[in-house]
């Protein structure tokens, strides 16, 4: 037990980065081609470093007569000038975008809430969910803000340069905690909660027996792997392997991966695609020019800008997950929040929405495979770039479950709720001027453990009934309509399961143009000059 609750093998102080060793990895070793069915020890793992150990009894000073409702990490922070601005600890912490703690997305749909009871005459017969893993650190890479702060300090303190005062006091003593890109015990509590959570709500599912365990998938890296498994030991407990397989799907180079896409979606990943990240940055100059001036005196030796401020600004996200209490959450305002907020809001519109031309694109194949499984047809065709010789073996593929979990990435799940066209969260976003009232939040659609749920039910009289589809963000119901192809549009957000199936058939995979946009060349097959607004070229 002990072994299993410490996440983090003790590292003293220093912060080590370890890359994996995929060079080296036995191609015996994978999904497919080892000597077991489903191999958990792939390799592949991606970059993991590993952080400094928390000591929150020691260092946290927030009034503790004051009870922290949340699990072990620091949530009681408020913004900058928080009384003359009216702001709460929720400015700050469903304010980071895709690295926001979980919270359900109660405000995002508030028009389906009153509904969100199950219809007296309807039966849940399938459940779907596509599950991002949970809190994690950020990557080590120096161009990622919280990592290049760290560095510039570094440098600054290295060279004797540093000078800080006022708020910024505590940069003195600071050095960079936090590591990179694994599963921290928020992110495990995230998805052993829910896996938790959906045993008491589909756990009934199970009874229907199938002749071989529920295989839920995931992919190889760390992050990845330890989310199934948190979630499945919420969910069936510490026999988990007795009644579940892990599939774990490789993650790297030329490999395809419908939990993956951009391996292979070349365009996706060439920075000109990438523009989410150039509208986010000019956004950011502007929501971070107060507080650059209002900083800087308060720093010597290191010159302050845009990406530093971001930067400072993920490390409240960072290491609050990280090492569970960050000084930096307090140096910023609401408004400021709001900024760093839509910051993440561009760059997952941009890079992997409908606002990117490859944003159906790279949802596609995932969106096929839950097509196959929601109408129990096998697996025939790609849609893009599912892995054929997986995908037509029905050990790799099964069709007959009524649970399925795919464990995944925030893009992939924005790029699948593009692909199936969930116009709900379309919003186009202007890099002028955020619309306050826009639906589209990465916090509230992708944040940390984040899940979309697909529930197929049969309402009317048992032999007369119509089957219906339900889809949830992060317990909201999505309030669907005929860009679903769903012909009414329901108070309670149900749609016809027969009209959204045909409709997916029909469009999500002829507008994706996987071919396309993945392979294509700009300025021959098409051209892009900027955001798109229906994730397509
Ligand atoms: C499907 O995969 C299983 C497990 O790896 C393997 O035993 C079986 O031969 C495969 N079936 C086909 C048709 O390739
Ligand atoms: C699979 O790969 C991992 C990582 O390289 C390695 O440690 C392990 O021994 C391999 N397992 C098998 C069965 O080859
Ligand atoms: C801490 O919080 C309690 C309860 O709200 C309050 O009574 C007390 O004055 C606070 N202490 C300080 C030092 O702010
Ligand atoms: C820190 O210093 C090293 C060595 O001089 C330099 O290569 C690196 O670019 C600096 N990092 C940053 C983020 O300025
Ligand atoms: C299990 O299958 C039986 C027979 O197909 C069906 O009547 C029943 O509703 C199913 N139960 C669940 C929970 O899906
Ligand atoms: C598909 O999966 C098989 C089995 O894991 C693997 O050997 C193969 O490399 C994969 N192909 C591609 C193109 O991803
Ligand atoms: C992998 O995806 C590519 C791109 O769509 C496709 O051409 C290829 O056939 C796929 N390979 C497998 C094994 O599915
Ligand atoms: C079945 O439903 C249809 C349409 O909802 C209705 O017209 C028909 O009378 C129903 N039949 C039975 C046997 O209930
Ligand atoms: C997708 O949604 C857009 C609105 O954003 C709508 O104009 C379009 O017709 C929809 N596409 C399909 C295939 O329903
Ligand atoms: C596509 O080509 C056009 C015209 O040459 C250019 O302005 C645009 O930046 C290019 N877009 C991408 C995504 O490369």
């Amino acid at each position: 037990m002990a072994a299993f609750l410490s996440l983090l093998p003790f590292v003293a102080a220093a912060v080590a980065f370890a890359q994996s060793p995929s060079a080296t990895v036995s191609w015996n070793n994978v999904t497919g081609t080892a000597n077991q069915a489903f191999p958990t020890d792939v390799g592949f793992l991606g970059t993991m470093g590993y952080g400094e150990q928390p000591y929150n009894a020691q260092n946290d000073k927030l009034n503790s007569s004051e009870f922290l409702q949340t699990y072990g990490i620091e949530t009681r922070w408020k913004p900058k000038d928080a009384d003359q601005d009216k702001a709460n600890s929720d400015d700050i912490f469903r304010n980071l975008g895709t690295t926001s703690p979980y919270r359900a997305a109660d405000d995002l749909f508030p028009e389906t809430n009153q509904y969100r009871n199950l219809p007296d005459e309807c039966v849940i017969k399938q459940v779907h969910v596509v599950h991002r893993h949970g809190a994690r650190y950020p990557t080590s890479e120096t161009s990622e803000g919280a990592p290049m702060f760290g560095e510039v300090i570094a440098n600054a303190t290295k060279d004797n340069k540093l000078g800080a005062s006022g708020d910024l006091d505590f940069l003195k003593q600071w050095k960079y905690p936090i590591g990179a890109e694994v599963l921290v015990h928020q992110g495990a509590q995230e998805l052993f909660d829910s896996g938790v959570k959906m045993f008491y709500d589909y756990g009934k599912l199970l009874d229907n027996k199938t002749d071989h365990k529920i295989v839920v998938r995931t992919t190889s890296q760390s992050r990845m792997l330890d989310s199934a498994r948190y979630w499945t030991l919420g969910f069936f407990g510490w026999n988990a392997p007795q009644q579940v397989d892990i599939e774990v799907l490789t993650e790297y180079e030329n490999q395809n991966n419908s939990l993956a896409p951009y391996e292979v979606c070349t365009n996706s990943n060439k920075d000109s695609f990438r523009i989410g990240d150039a509208l986010a940055v000019q956004w950011r100059e502007k929501y971070t020019a107060d507080a650059v001036k209002r900083l800087q005196p308060m720093l010597k030796g290191v010159k302050l800008n845009a990406k530093l401020v971001y930067g400072m600004m993920s490390l409240c996200a960072y290491e609050t997950v990280g090492v569970g209490y960050s000084n930096f959450c307090n140096l910023f305002t609401k408004k400021e929040y709001e900024g760093y907020e839509y910051d993440i809001d561009l760059q997952f519109q941009g890079d992997y929405g409908f606002m990117n031309p490859t944003g159906k694109a790279q949802g596609v194949s995932l969106a096929n495979e839950v097509i196959d499984r929601m109408s129990q047809t096998e697996f025939d065709q790609a849609a893009g770039l599912e892995n054929t010789t997986l995908n037509k073996n029905k050990t790799y593929f099964p069709v007959d479950q009524r649970l399925y979990v795919d464990f995944t990435h925030d893009d992939v799940i924005q790029s699948l709720l593009t692909a199936f066209n969930y116009s709900q969260v379309a919003d186009y976003l202007p890099i002028d001027k955020p619309d306050p009232n826009r639906r589209y939040r990465s916090s509230r659609v992708t944040p940390f453990g984040a899940r979309l749920v697909f529930e197929v039910m049969d309402c009317g009289k048992s032999g007369n009934a119509t089957r219906y589809l339900r889809t949830k963000i992060n317990e909201a119901v999505v309030p669907m309509d005929q860009d679903q192809g769903c012909s009414e549009t329901k108070p309670n957000g149900l749609c016809k399961f027969n009209e959204f199936i045909n409709h997916q058939k029909q469009n999500a995979i002829k507008d994706a143009k996987f071919q396309l946009v993945c392979f294509g060349k700009n300025g021959t097959d098409f051209t892009v000059t900027g955001p798109v607004t229906n994730g397509t070229v």
